[in-house]
């Protein structure tokens, strides 16, 4: 082990677990428990996404990647979601938009221009297509191709959104998915936002980047409310930065959104 490697798990031993569990052939359940696997925050709103449409009744739903770019992210939801449709038995789609040639000018100081540079992370999208299996890879910019998407419809209720445009500008376009018809959205959407941490560079507040169009969705929406899961960190084995990046969008008017879903008796001892 590498000095690096054995400071990290005597800080916190529980890093040990992780890697041991992440060679070793335990679950899916298992490994999302530990964190002992890939992007465990897409592995984690897939499983619950996958979890609520299967207690409504679904046998499909959406699960999507906004910004793309090189494609790793992409070819990963796509093996998460088979590996937990296979699990929850349930149909999962996964799309993917993005621009293609990289990102836009930014529309002005919201776009964190100090941090992002036009034309960085452009695809290679012959190259990505032969990666893929069944995603559906959507090219342009969100703001005409979400609205067009929506406007055509027809795709299983979305269960889980990964927001990674980095621009202020872009994710107001692509939160349009949000706020779809209902029957295109489960009541409450899994959403993760890529660009609400980030590195020492990256300063994010609420007046800019994709915390702005969070309180500007917010705002906007009287019924519809994007919020991260409250205490998310405390359920987890091992608390981790994804944990304050993953949110839900609630849509209270949603016919569904009262249905009973919790698979708890609740019993509580209290009957002697
Ligand atoms: C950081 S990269 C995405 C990285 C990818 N999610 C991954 O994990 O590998 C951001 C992407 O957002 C895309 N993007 C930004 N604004 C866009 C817009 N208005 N329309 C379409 N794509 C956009 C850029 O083309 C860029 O590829």
């Amino acid at each position: 082990m590498d000095a690096d490697k054995l400071i990290n798990v005597l800080a916190d031993p529980r890093l040990a677990v992780r890697a041991l569990v992440k060679r070793s052939r335990a679950s899916f359940e298992r490994r999302l428990e530990w964190d002992a696997l890939d992007r465990p925050h897409y592995a984690y709103c897939t499983y619950h996404a996958a979890r609520l449409a299967k207690a409504l009744g679904h046998d499909a739903l959406s699960v999507v990647e906004l910004g793309v770019a090189g494609g790793n992210g992409l070819v990963l939801l796509e093996q998460h979601a088979g590996t937990v449709a296979d699990l929850v038995g349930i149909r999962i789609e996964t799309v993917g938009f993005d621009a293609g040639s990289g990102m836009p000018e930014p529309a002005d100081h919201r776009d964190l221009a100090y941090v992002w540079r036009p034309g960085s992370f452009a695809m290679d999208e012959a190259a990505l297509r032969h990666r893929l299996r069944s995603a559906r890879l959507v090219i342009g910019d969100v703001a005409t191709t979400v609205p067009a998407f929506v406007e055509e419809g027809g795709y299983p209720p979305v269960g889980f959104v990964a927001f990674d445009l980095d621009y202020w500008s872009s994710t107001v376009a692509a939160m349009r998915l949000l706020d779809a018809p209902p029957e295109l959205r489960l009541p409450r959407v899994y959403c993760y936002f890529d660009d609400v941490i980030g590195d020492d560079w990256e300063i994010h507040s609420p007046y800019a980047g994709e915390l702005l169009a969070i309180e500007d969705f917010n705002a906007g929406h009287d019924h519809i409310k994007v919020s991260p899961i409250h205490g998310l960190r405390h359920k987890r084995r091992i608390p981790a930065a994804w944990n304050d990046q993953v949110y839900v969008a609630h849509d209270f008017a949603h016919p569904r959104y009262d249905t009973h879903v919790h698979p708890g008796g609740w019993d509580l001892g209290l009957r002697g």
